[in-house]
């Protein structure tokens, strides 16, 4: 905590006798003053005056180099240590400035709390300590934004933990604005390992720890570009695919992939999902023998690596909209399965479907989907049944959304539907070739 005081001219200032910086000063001062004094009067009491400032000064020059050369490896790099003194500087202002706006009563001091920037994993945090009255977060959250400038200007908080005693929070920060957009250049960019996707350059998902994605946006969104970069990124590594195709887009893959792994109509999609549920079952009693062979509990189809089975869905909405009642009983019983039992038997979903309202699809389904992704704009409502809470309230800029991963994320981050079309990969001879190069 800092308590700064009421300076003549009504402005609240931070001692200048706190830093090292000044005593330096006040010692080198004395020093020449004294050695000035002795060449003029001669008198040799001021040697010892002398000794000791000159001494003191060194002694607080020395702890200032070792802060200097100590915090930056603590912070990785030299600028890195400039950055979060001078934002330390820049938040305390922020916040000084706000709560002198607050105080309607002239106080001779405020504090002002403690305040800690350092930088991991291109993720940079702020530790603030709490202070008594401290309870506007967002306020708070807005001051740490305004205060990021210069090369960390796109870094805003993403995340806000606060430690249990109550008299701490850390803000995460992360970049926010730089287009994170997935472009693969060449096939090879499209080859990834068995169970891993990337959706986006900071977001690569283990589907065995973060199984079963869902894509939400209205038409033209992007959603099928998602799944079409999932589907490579699958033929790349021999993941066994079902195609769930309410669109017929998908019955292309049937030139090189096997037909019956395709379903495009209503009874097809039924009878697929259910192959996949027995699928389920047949996994889960080789799983009960592995957990006894090894004896080890939560054992997942992962660790004993099983070789991933990730099932394509795209437009959901409207096969449920085509399907009579008791179709759609069963679509959704076999989705069920498929979320709730999927994960340790290594079955994914990866869905796509215009509106998450339940109308399409039950909440008991939506809420399993450990990757909600919201493309385009949309409105409160569609943001709190994806997400549980709003993401924005402006506009989204075409193929572009946000999403949240259960475990990952707290609030709703930034996400840039892949171009595959830059460097033409989206088509079906590229497909193909994944498909017959896969390891
Ligand atoms: N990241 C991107 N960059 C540039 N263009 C893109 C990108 N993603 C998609 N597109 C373009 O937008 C078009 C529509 O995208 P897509 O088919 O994925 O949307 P959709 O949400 O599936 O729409 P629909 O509801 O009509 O099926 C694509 O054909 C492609 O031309
Ligand atoms: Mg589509």
């Amino acid at each position: 905590m800092r308590v700064y005081r009421k300076n003549q001219r009504g402005y609240y200032s931070y001692g200048i006798y706190h830093y090292l910086a000044f005593w330096i000063v006040i010692f080198l001062g004395i020093f020449l003053l004294s050695t000035y004094v002795r060449d003029i009067l001669k008198l040799d009491v001021v040697k010892d005056v002398e000794a000791v400032s000159l001494m003191s000064a060194l002694f607080l020059g020395i702890i200032e180099i070792i802060k200097i050369l100590v915090y930056p490896i603590k912070n990785k790099g030299l600028f890195k240590y400039f950055y979060s003194l001078s934002l330390e500087r820049r938040i305390r202002k922020a916040f000084l400035n706000t709560m002198t706006l607050n105080i309607v009563k002239d106080l001779p001091r405020i504090e002002v709390p403690k305040i800690k920037v350092t930088f991991n994993d291109e993720k940079i945090y702020v530790f603030v300590q709490r202070l008594a009255g401290m309870n506007d977060l967002e306020k708070i959250q807005a001051n740490i934004n305004s205060a990021v400038v210069g090369k960390y200007r796109n870094f805003a908080v993403v995340e806000l933990i606060q430690a249990d005693d109550g008299t701490s929070f850390s803000f995460i920060l992360e970049d926010l604005g730089t287009d994170k957009t997935f472009i693969p250049h060449t096939v090879d960019d499209l080859k990834q390992d068995p169970y891993f996707i990337e959706l986006q350059e900071n977001l690569t998902l283990n589907l065995s720890k973060y199984p079963h994605v869902a894509i939400w946006g209205q038409t033209g969104s992007g959603k099928t570009t998602v799944l079409m970069s999932v589907i490579a990124q699958c033929l790349s590594n021999n993941t066994e695919l079902y195609f769930v195709d309410g669109k017929t887009e998908f019955s292309s893959f049937s030139v090189f992939y096997p037909k019956e792994k395709i379903a495009t109509d209503n009874i097809e999609v039924v009878s697929l999902l259910k192959h996949i549920s027995e699928i389920i079952m047949k996994r889960q009693k080789q799983m009960a023998s592995a957990v006894q062979k090894r004896k080890e509990l939560g054992l997942t189809g992962f660790d004993i690596k099983l070789k991933p089975i990730v099932v394509v869905a795209d437009e959901v909405g409207s096969i449920v909209a085509s399907m009579s009642s008791k179709e759609k009983k069963e679509l959704v019983n076999n989705l069920l399965q498929i979320v709730q039992k999927g994960r340790s038997v290594s079955v994914f979903l990866v869905m796509a479907s215009q509106s998450p309202a339940t109308t399409v699809l039950p909440s008991d389904i939506r809420s399993q989907f450990s990757t909600r992704i919201l493309l385009g704009s949309a409105t409160g409502d569609t943001q709190r049944m994806a997400f549980d809470q709003v993401a924005t309230t402006g506009g989204v800029a075409k193929f572009q959304g946000y999403y949240m991963t259960s475990g990952l994320t707290v609030q709703p981050q930034k996400f840039f539907v892949p171009n595959l079309y830059e460097h033409d990969l989206a088509s079906m001879q590229i497909f193909e070739r994944l498909y017959n190069e896969k390891e």
